[in-house]
């Protein structure tokens, strides 16, 4: 299990000089908060427009400017009295070298190999992997020197999150803004994961409950809040899959480093699976798929009359019936998952589907408990298996529940 990707890895952090270079404070701060050993860089410039003592507080960590400061060393295999040289030191220790902001300057620098500052000779001298946060004037973004700098670091490697379009510090509108530090972290978590037990896997992952038009105004839908289906989803992307979520109408954001189709019905959500699931390793569908929907969509929103309402519901596609023949075919996932959300019988009901649906696990879920199911952050399932075995996991936390069924998936996909 990989719970928490960021815990104890060891980030250096550049900062260089850039407005945003305020920002990089508070992603600091994030990404200690999430765990990780975060050391600070600065360039000379970003020293100017935001205090090394800010950074310093966040991370609790010592900040680093000066490329000629060696430091007494504190490794314990040091002999008494060595000193540490801080480029080849960072340099080791990171696990990810990631800069926020990256001035068009640094870019250049980086591009060509120049190492005349700490953090360009730390680029210059490590092998951890390169995230980039470039955050500059439009002009000088569009620039095709930059242009042809950016292409040149994402050739050699670089994964670069942004720059956004929005306001500038100039007071202009255009692209050139540093990315969120949220969009950011969640970058340096999928960086990170690249190298996961599940990189080269391809996953698709259903989320959220499928709404049924009656009019052009209403519609039929269930309470699933999609949690369950997006924690499956980044708990793949941070081991390295590559993650297809097929996603009913939710209130979560569209996950970082995960490609998202965004459906509505049961009918569009069989389409999307069906093509995403063709030679992927796994599915597991975490949706809330309506098993009815209104025989006849009204064209025009339904008038409210003195007399009672009648809807006719007819049956929404089975999905899963649907994989299960073209993994007849050969095609289709090699292992599937599905969730029996019930509230009664449930080990009855989810033996049932899983043997129905020719499922090859099952997570049951009583729905009716107030800490597991719809809408919270905890869950309580049991495993079940097409070989007969039963495995109830203690009350988790979804991205807890996610990791357990990759982990079965993970050995599903070896036998
Ligand atoms: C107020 C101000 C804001 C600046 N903002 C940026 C910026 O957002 N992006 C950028 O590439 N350069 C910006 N610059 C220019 C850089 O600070 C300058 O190119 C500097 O040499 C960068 O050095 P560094 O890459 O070593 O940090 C700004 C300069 C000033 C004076």
């Amino acid at each position: 299990m990989n719970i928490r990707v960021l815990h104890n890895k060891r980030i250096v952090l550049g900062v260089t000089g850039g407005v945003a270079a305020y920002k990089a404070a508070f992603l600091a701060s994030r990404l200690t908060q999430a765990g990780a050993i975060v050391d600070v860089v600065m360039t000379e410039a970003a020293t100017r427009f935001v205090a090394p003592l800010t950074f310093q507080a966040v991370t609790r960590r010592a900040v680093h400017t000066d490329i000629f400061a060696l430091s007494p060393d504190s490794e314990p295999d040091a002999r008494a009295g060595e000193l540490q040289i801080p480029h080849i030191t960072l340099a080791k220790s990171a696990n990810l070298l990631l800069i926020a902001p990256a001035t068009g300057n640094t870019l250049a620098k980086l591009a060509h190999g120049l190492a005349d500052n700490l953090l360009t000779a730390i680029a210059l001298a490590t092998s951890a992997p390169l995230l980039i946060a470039p955050a500059m004037e439009s002009e000088m973004w569009a620039h095709p020197a930059t242009q042809a700098n950016v292409a040149t670091l994402v050739e050699r490697g670089a994964t670069l999150v942004g720059p956004a379009a929005g306001h500038l510090a100039s007071g202009a509108e255009g692209v050139g803004r540093m990315s969120e530090p949220e969009e950011i972290l969640e970058m340096a978590r999928v960086v990170l994961g690249q190298k996961g037990d599940l990189a080269g896997r391809r996953m698709v992952v259903s989320a959220g409950g499928t709404r049924e038009a009656i009019d052009p105004v209403r519609f039929i839908s269930n309470r699933s809040s999609g949690k369950m289906g997006f924690a499956l989803a980044l708990a793949a992307r941070d081991r390295g899959a590559h993650v297809t979520l097929v996603t009913a109408p939710t209130a979560l954001p569209n996950p970082v480093g995960v490609d998202t189709v965004q459906v509505e019905s049961a009918a569009e959500m069989r389409d999307a699976i069906l093509s995403a699931s063709d030679g992927a390793d796994a599915l597991v569908m975490a949706a809330a798929v309506a098993d009815y929907r209104p025989g006849e969509v009204a064209e025009q929103k339904i008038k409210k009359t003195d007399g009672a309402l009648t809807l006719r519901l007819t049956h929404t596609p089975d999905i899963l019936a649907e994989v299960a023949r073209l993994r007849e075919l050969g095609r289709g996932p090699k292992v599937t998952v599905g969730f029996a959300a019930e509230t009664e019988d449930l080990l009855t009901n989810a033996r049932e589907k899983l043997q129905y649906k020719r499922l090859d696990l099952i997570a049951a879920n009583d729905v009716s408990a107030a800490d597991a199911g719809f809408a919270v952050d905890t869950n309580r399932v049991t495993l079940l298996s097409a070989d007969g075995t039963a495995e109830a996991l203690p009350l988790m936390s979804k991205e807890e529940v996610a990791h357990t069924i990759w982990d079965r998936v993970s050995s599903l996909i070896q036998e």
